[in-house]
């Protein structure tokens, strides 16, 4: 193991990077721990590259990784801790299982810097966001599942590690998500939206208080351009999510200025039920959000939010009593008028009984269109024919796995507007794009969610509550349009048909559609006819397809329209919206890195060196790093060319740990 050591110090020894690239600011930041006290993680990527900072209230070694779901198995990972003598051991690893992660043999996360403080241990670390390697993962825009752990003590050895105990955990992020820390012009005032000492319950550990607030008077139009979480301090731990919602409809400001409850309390007024229209989102661990610079928020101007609801939600895991929380969210705004207002859009379904989620389903895809005329009408309303899209925000419950929107421009798919492989119930944060993206009149955007309703033995509906389904979309653009809603939902008809209706017919009296044909369905309501199937794959796949092909009612609706022309929305019949024929397919980085012809030859050329590399013991040998780049080239060659010396290789890591 002499050799070994040896080649670890220079590892420390050639990690001196260029001065700019370690000075370059950091882009976003989060506390990876609840507390918000002992692990601060900067991030900042180019399009190839993330960098990452980690500073940790430990003297002791350090882990952070890439997760799958949030657990450890098959998480991509690096540890590092300094020794008192000032040299870094710092390693790319994957785990396998619940235990120590094995030391990867390609060593691909590159430490730029490290060093201790006397209370902290600092390691900036980089790698390529895509690395075609099945021991670290692809870092994709949408939630990515961070995991972190500490100790308070160095191991005894370069490459052991001790057990970190409860010094873990596992967060959301959106490591790709558009900047986050801005600079703010000299003319801001504030405004805040907090609690008043509320009492946190102590009974259950999941509570979600909302509370109403009337907009003050700004003396005419504002312009919000950022928002801040005001937590108070203490109460870290236990301030899970802070949101603002502004309604659909108009409520009484007066009315409800103050008014609170928790979620579950009979008591909550029905007109709340619009408040769903989500403008400040703040999670766990995040900072707030600028707007870019072009685009504000607008308050104050008539038609503006005059009431607005505030979620918080309090995760009290110690069950501690007596805590009180002031806690909210404050507003950053200004008189000088930005050029654009910024737009807040619905997409998605209606929440109700027409979104309808088999039970026992692996992967059920709820589609919602917004049709291309209704993009279309809004526009023309507005005078514009086109749209800047700057961020996405997805809402969905428990039973929610992934969220798309998809745009499509005459036939052709474009590139994802928003795409969640990774959505978290706990973590639903607005996706600021990376690039702004346009809307032209006639394009239209499908919202597509995936659930998981394997462990469910009845239908989930579309509603208010956890156990009930939602999904929406938000689409945060400028120019402001008077559109509010650009939704779809299944016709009834086409799930009346699904369930095996041969003729539908709507009855007045029922305000509803209901077959007439086979005799054994007639006149019987969907409720009941749901209520007696069972359930079975091909039934399951008849109700997906439902979802892309089905009829359905077309929900185009801006603020003002009545209940009435809604409930009309509903009614109406439409097919669905234009096929795509060319569907966006991501490009698979790793499929396209040179031609397969020059690297056929660049394989045989190479494969005796590889067969070298791979023995164990050679692998240990070049652990120094300073032939990295050649040494991993090598390794991808040898991958391509076949599997199974590979495969022997994790095994025969795996066994000698
Ligand atoms: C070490 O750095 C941390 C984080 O920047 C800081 O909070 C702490 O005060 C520093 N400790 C000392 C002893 O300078
Ligand atoms: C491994 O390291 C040795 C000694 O540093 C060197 O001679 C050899 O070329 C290296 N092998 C590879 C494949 O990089």
């Amino acid at each position: 193991m002499t050799a070994f050591w040896t080649s670890l110090r220079l590892v420390v020894a050639v990690a001196v990077l260029s001065a700019t690239r370690l000075e370059a600011k950091f882009t976003h930041s989060a506390y990876l721990d609840a507390a918000r006290e002992k692990y601060f993680l900067q991030w900042r990527y180019d399009a190839e590259t993330i960098t990452f900072r980690v500073e940790v209230a430990t003297l002791g070694y350090v882990g952070f990784g890439i997760s799958p779901n949030g657990d450890m198995t098959g998480s991509d990972i690096v540890t590092g801790f300094v020794t008192d003598q000032g040299d870094t051991f710092f390693f790319d690893r994957y785990a396998t299982a619940r235990a120590m992660p094995t030391i990867d043999s390609s060593q691909d996360w590159t430490l730029e810097s490290s060093g201790e403080n006397g209370t902290h241990t600092f390691l900036q670390f980089s790698r390529k966001l895509v690395l075609c390697d099945h021991t670290d993962r692809t870092i994709e825009a949408g939630t990515t599942r961070v995991i972190w752990a500490y100790h308070g003590e160095d191991p005894p050895h370069d490459t052991e590690l001790m057990y970190h105990g409860e010094t873990r955990g596992a967060r959301s992020l959106m490591l790709l998500s558009g900047p986050q820390n801005a600079e703010l012009p000299e003319q801001v005032q504030t405004m805040e939206f907090l609690n008043d000492a509320y009492a946190v319950p102590y009974k259950k550990v999941t509570n979600y208080l909302y509370r109403g607030f009337k907009v003050p008077d700004l003396g005419g139009k504002k312009h919000v351009i950022a928002f801040e979480p005001v937590v108070q301090a203490g109460n870290e731990a236990v301030i899970h999510h802070m949101f603002l919602y502004a309604c659909l409809e108009d409520l009484d400001p007066n009315l409800y200025d103050g008014v609170q409850y928790l979620r579950e309390s009979r008591d909550i007024p029905a007109d709340w039920r619009s408040c769903k229209v989500t403008i400040i989102v703040w999670d766990v661990g995040g900072v707030g959000m600028h707007y870019p610079e072009k685009v504000g928020l607008s308050v104050g101007a008539p038609g503006d939010p005059t009431f607005l609801l505030m979620e918080t939600h309090y995760n009290n895991a110690q069950r501690k009593k007596g805590m009180k929380d002031s806690s909210g969210i404050r507003l950053l705004y200004t008189s000088e008028l930005r050029e654009y207002d910024l737009g807040l859009m619905q997409l998605g379904m209606e929440v109700g009984h027409t979104q309808i989620i088999p039970p026992g389903s692996q992967s059920f895809v709820s589609v919602g269109n917004c049709y291309p005329d209704c993009l279309e009408k809004a526009m023309e309303a507005e005078s514009i024919d086109k749209i800047n899209v700057i961020g996405v925000h997805f809402h969905a419950h428990l039973a929610a796995r992934k969220m798309r929107v998809r745009h499509v421009r005459n036939g052709v798919e474009l590139p994802w507007l928003g795409n969640d492989e990774n959505f978290d119930f706990n973590f639903q944060q607005t996706i600021r794009l990376q690039k702004e993206r346009e809307v032209l009149k006639g394009d239209y955007l499908i919202v597509e969610c995936t659930y998981d309703t394997t462990d469910r033995e009845e239908i989930t509906h579309g509603g208010p509550n956890t156990q009930d389904e939602m999904y929406l979309g938000h689409i945060l653009h400028y120019p402001k349009m008077k559109l509010r809603r650009c939704k779809s939902n299944p016709h009834r008809v086409a799930y009346l048909e699904a369930l095996g209706a041969t003729e539908v017919m709507f009855r007045a009296g029922k305000d509803d559609f209901v077959p007439i044909q086979p005799p054994q369905m007639a006149g019987k309501s969907m409720k009941k006819l749901l209520h007696s199937v069972s359930w079975n794959e091909e039934l399951r796949q008849k109700f997906q397809a439902v979802q892309r092909t089905g009829k359905t009612s077309v929900i185009c609706m801006k603020k003002d329209n009545s209940w009435e022309e809604f409930h009309q929305q509903t009614l109406t019949m439409r097919e669905p919206p234009p096929v795509i024929l060319h569907p966006f397919e991501e490009t698979d980085a790793c499929k396209t890195q040179g031609t397969g012809a020059s690297r056929l030859k660049m394989r045989q050329g190479s494969k005796k060196s590889i067969n070298g590399v791979h023995g164990h013991e050679a692998n240990a040998e070049n652990k120094s790093g300073i032939k990295k780049g050649s040494r991993r080239k090598t390794r991808k060659n040898h991958r391509k060319l076949s599997l199974s010396p590979w495969r022997h290789h994790r095994r025969a890591r795996k066994i000698s740990w």
